[in-house]
C-alpha cells in the first residue's frame, strides 16, 4: 500500500490558551499534546510526520518526538498556518524519505486526541480516490447570522464543524495551497484552498474527541476524555 504522511502544524504560540511554552508542547495528564497526535495518527495509519514548530523551541520538541511511534522530523514554521503547512510540505519534496508518498495529512497538533478510527477514515477516503478529504461534525448550536436585525437563523443541518487531519493528494494540496498565497485568499484550513482550486471535497465523520485545545477549559474536557480512555 501507497504510505501517507502527515505534517503536524505546531508553531503557533497558543495565545488563548496562556501558558509560555508552545501549545503544542503543554501537558495534558502529563504528556505533550504533541506525543498524543503522534500516536493518534499512527494508530490511523500514518507511516511518517513532519512537525512544524517555531524557531527556539528545538531542544523541546526533540525530547517529545523522541518516543514517536512512528519517524517524525521537524522543520520551522512560516508566518500564519498556511506558511507553516507549506513549510512542512516544502520540506518532505526534499527528502528522499518522501520521496513517492502520493497522500499527505495535515493536522494541527491543537487536535491532540484525534481517534485512530477518525485518521482511517481520512485515509480510506484518499485510497477510494478522493483528492480532498475532512473530518466533519454536526452543528449543535442554533446558528444565528450576523446580520443589522440579528434575524438570521442558518439552517444547521446544511452545516458541519470542520477537523483535522484533512488529507490530500501531495501534489493537489501543493499546488493549491501555492494558487492560495499567490491569490492572495484568507484561509484557516487546507480543504479550503483546495476547494478553491476547484477540486471536491469528501467527507467522513469526525469525533468530539478530536477537539481542537484552544482555551484553557478545552484542555480540562481533554483531560477527562484521555483518562476515561484507560
Ligand atoms: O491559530 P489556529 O488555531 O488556527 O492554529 C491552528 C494550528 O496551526 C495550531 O496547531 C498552530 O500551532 C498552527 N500554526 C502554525 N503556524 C502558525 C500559526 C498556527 O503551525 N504561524
Amino acid at each position: 500500500m501507497e504510505p501517507v504522511v502527515a505534517v503536524v502544524v505546531a508553531a503557533g504560540a497558543g495565545v488563548r490558551l496562556g501558558g509560555t511554552e508552545p501549545k503544542a508542547l503543554r501537558l495534558l495528564n502529563g504528556r505533550p499534546l504533541i506525543s498524543y497526535c503522534l500516536e493518534g495518527l499512527a494508530a490511523g495509519g500514518v507511516d511518517r510526520v513532519v512537525v512544524v514548530i517555531a524557531a527556539g523551541t528545538e531542544a523541546d520538541f526533540e525530547a517529545a518526538l523522541a518516543d514517536s511511534p512512528i519517524p517524525a522530523a521537524y522543520v520551522h514554521g512560516g508566518q500564519d498556518r498556511a506558511a507553516s503547512v507549506e513549510a512542512g510540505l516544502a520540506a518532505m519534496a526534499g527528502d528522499p524519505a518522501f520521496d513517492g508518498c502520493r497522500y499527505v495529512l495535515v493536522h494541527d497538533a491543537a487536535r491532540a486526541l484525534v481517534p485512530g478510527p477518525v485518521v482511517a477514515r481520512v485515509i480510506a477516503a484518499l485510497r477510494d480516490g478522493a483528492s480532498g478529504c475532512v473530518p466533519v461534525m454536526p452543528v449543535v448550536d442554533t446558528v444565528r447570522q450576523l446580520t443589522d436585525d440579528g434575524s438570521v437563523v442558518i439552517d444547521r443541518s446544511q452545516l458541519r464543524l470542520v477537523q483535522t487531519p484533512q488529507g490530500f493528494e501531495r501534489s493537489v494540496l501543493v499546488a493549491a495551497l501555492a494558487q492560495a498565497r499567490q491569490g492572495g485568499l484568507q484561509i484557516t484550513d487546507d480543504a479550503s484552498a483546495v476547494a478553491a482550486a476547484g477540486v471536491p471535497i469528501a467527507l467522513v465523520e469526525g469525533s468530539r474527541d478530536a477537539l481542537k485545545v484552544t482555551e484553557p477549559l478545552d484542555l480540562v474536557l481533554a483531560e477527562a476524555i484521555e483518562r476515561s480512555r484507560r
